[in-house]
């Protein structure tokens, strides 16, 4: 008979969600479990487990921004994007400042912004799922900071870098450009803007990137973002003692050496993406222009929610009546495809 504090562990244990789930698709979740050579090389950091990891996590910015071409003191940690939004925040604004977001958006803004005590300020998305610039770039005026997902949640959709630059153009100077880049390694080439350069010419401009979404990492909670240096070391003041596990250092070193085959795994998710929205099309339903690892449905006079409340899939629903439903595998798709075929 397994001893009480066994048995607590087995509770434990068996409440972990599964790595491969092809219903779990409501958290832009990626549908593979970790690599091999980067599960090997967290088990190492586990056995280390007894050690504090850095002070302040130095060897991890120095790594993230190596690869991705700043220096150092441009780059902050944190616990996920959510950890470095919140550093941003934190940092950056006093209680009763006023942030810009859409709406609909990604749903942790409206939480953070309540938890640091700001106001917002939502602009909603036209009707194709994309920012309205101009006006966001109007509420920013009397703003402390706004915020642009690149590409955008739930919709999946991308600015051009034209209309980004002439965003920051016409955004104040002092306004605190939050530049969310969380599914940044899903775009194709053509897609890509060169955010590093970018931060370079707009020293308001702060992006966050995180490793909880391509690179399959969400469990174990690494984020960062990069700007101008003066920017970055007002936030790092808020860089948290101890704040990164021991795992964030070896995961994305890890992930980095892995890096061709974490690409053929984005391959494989936007090629799916692809399919899932063509389908769609081909049954004469509309999704939005996506550019990430989620389709977006826009409401469709009915709540698309109710389409999917008798199957097993989890997707996420929104209040108009729209739905964010996460890439997974060919299972995932056959799912999806089956649950609308049935509601139509
Ligand atoms: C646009 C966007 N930003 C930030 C995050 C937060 O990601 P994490 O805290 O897991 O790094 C998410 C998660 O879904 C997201 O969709």
């Amino acid at each position: 008979m397994a001893s009480p504090n066994h048995a607590v562990t087995e509770a434990a244990v068996s409440a972990l969600p599964s790595a491969v789930n092809s219903m779990a698709l409501s958290l832009n979740e990626n549908p593979f479990a970790p690599l091999p050579s980067v599960r090997s090389a967290l088990i190492s950091a586990i056995d280390a487990g007894n050690r504090y990891p850095e002070f302040l996590p130095e060897r991890l910015r120095a790594l993230i921004a190596d690869h991705i071409g700043v220096s150092a003191d441009q780059v902050v940690i944190g616990v996920g994007a959510t950890g470095v939004i919140m550093q941003v925040l934190s940092a950056l604004t006093s209680p009763g400042d006023r942030i810009v977001m859409t709406y609909p958006t990604f749903d942790g803004y409206p939480i953070f912004a309540q938890m640091a005590r700001l106001e917002s300020v939502t602009v909603p998305l036209d009707k194709h799922g994309h920012h309205d610039l101009d006006a966001m770039a109007d509420a920013a005026a009397n703003a402390e900071v706004v915020v642009v997902c690149r590409p955008h949640n739930p919709t999946g959709t991308v600015e051009s870098s034209a209309d980004i630059e002439r965003f920051l153009d016409s955004v104040p100077s002092d306004t605190v450009v939050l530049l969310d880049e969380a599914y940044v390694e899903f775009l194709s080439p053509h897609h890509r803007i060169d955010t590093p350069a970018l931060i370079a010419r707009y020293p308001n401009v702060v992006a966050v990137r995180t490793f909880s979404k391509a690179y399959g990492l969400a469990g174990l909670r690494v984020g960062y973002g990069f700007c101008a240096p003066e920017l970055a070391r007002r936030m790092w003041t808020m860089q948290l003692p101890f704040g990164i596990a021991i795992t964030g250092l070896v995961a994305v070193a890890a992930s980095y050496d892995a890096e061709s085959e974490l690409q053929q795994r984005i391959r494989m998710i936007t090629a799916e993406r692809r399919y899932l929205r063509m389908r769609l099309r081909a049954m004469g339903v509309y999704s939005t222009d996506a550019h990430a690892n989620f389709v977006y449905l826009p409401s469709w006079g009915r709540q698309w929610r109710e389409v999917f409340e008798g199957t097993e899939l989890q997707v996420r629903g929104y209040a108009d009546g729209g739905v964010r439903i996460t890439v997974g595998s060919r299972q995932s798709t056959r799912a999806v495809l089956d649950a609308v075929a049935a509601a139509l």
